[in-house]
């Protein structure tokens, strides 16, 4: 195995059910390899990062490869947008494989409309609809909508790069999310990204989070 087995005794064996690796993060050059990796260590998802060099200061890849890589996998797509203009592309992202479909709220300058018909778009592509926030942004204006999505994507590090320190006051939007989702029986899913590891994956999950992204810690 290519994991060690410190590594899993410290994190439990069950944790690698609610990792979602982040692919922007392994060596593109050897990348089948590192599907491969997520794959035998009972993953079930695979997180996309999409980024368009608008939205953030970055730039990955987009739909073609994004698809190149689902075709090579059993895992679950977990496609995370940050770009701008999300309803424009989310036709793009249709690959069987895809799970979740999650766009940043901020990227749509919060106009109510255009959040339903992201919302009402995704679910036509039969995939679950996800929102995210960047660390400065309130959880209070995701209040109203919180009902409508499936998932709810808490970013730890500002989006745009994998390997940095998570950002810990950003955690307490996980709890928050979790005393909302129980006051008001909501169903989404609370997934945390950036800065995961396996030393703090297990107190996110104490916290109320389903699904942690890894992407450095899991690849390199
Ligand atoms: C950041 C991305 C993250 C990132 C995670 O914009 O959304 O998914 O790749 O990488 P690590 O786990 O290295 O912070
Ligand atoms: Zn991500």
């Amino acid at each position: 195995m290519w994991f060690s087995k410190s590594s899993r005794n410290q994190a439990g064996d069950d944790i690698f059910s609610k990792i979602a690796p982040s692919i922007f993060a392994c060596d593109f050059t050897d990348i089948l390899n590192s599907i491969k990796k997520a794959e035998i260590s009972g993953c079930k998802y695979l997180h996309l990062d999409i980024m368009d060099g608008h939205f953030v200061p970055n730039i990955s890849f987009g739909p073609k490869i994004s698809s190149e890589i689902l075709d090579k996998t059993i895992l679950l797509g977990d496609v995370h947008l940050m770009i701008e203009n999300p309803l424009f592309f989310l036709d793009m992202f249709n690959h069987k494989n895809v799970q979740f479909i999650t766009v940043h709220f901020e990227s749509f300058v919060e106009e109510e409309k255009k959040l339903i018909d992201i919302i009402d778009k995704i679910h036509s592509l039969g995939k679950k609809a996800g929102v995210s926030i960047k660390p400065a942004t309130d959880i209070k204006i995701l209040i109203h909508y919180l009902e409508l999505f499936d998932l709810v994507l808490v970013m730890t590090v500002e989006p745009g790069f994998s390997g940095q320190k998570m950002i810990e006051p950003a955690l307490d939007k996980i709890d928050k999310l979790q005393d909302i989702r129980r006051s008001k029986s909501y169903s989404y899913m609370i997934e945390a990204d950036g800065g995961i590891n396996f030393e703090n994956a297990r107190s996110l999950i104490k916290r109320g989070a389903d699904l942690l992204v890894m992407g450095s810690a899991f690849f390199k």
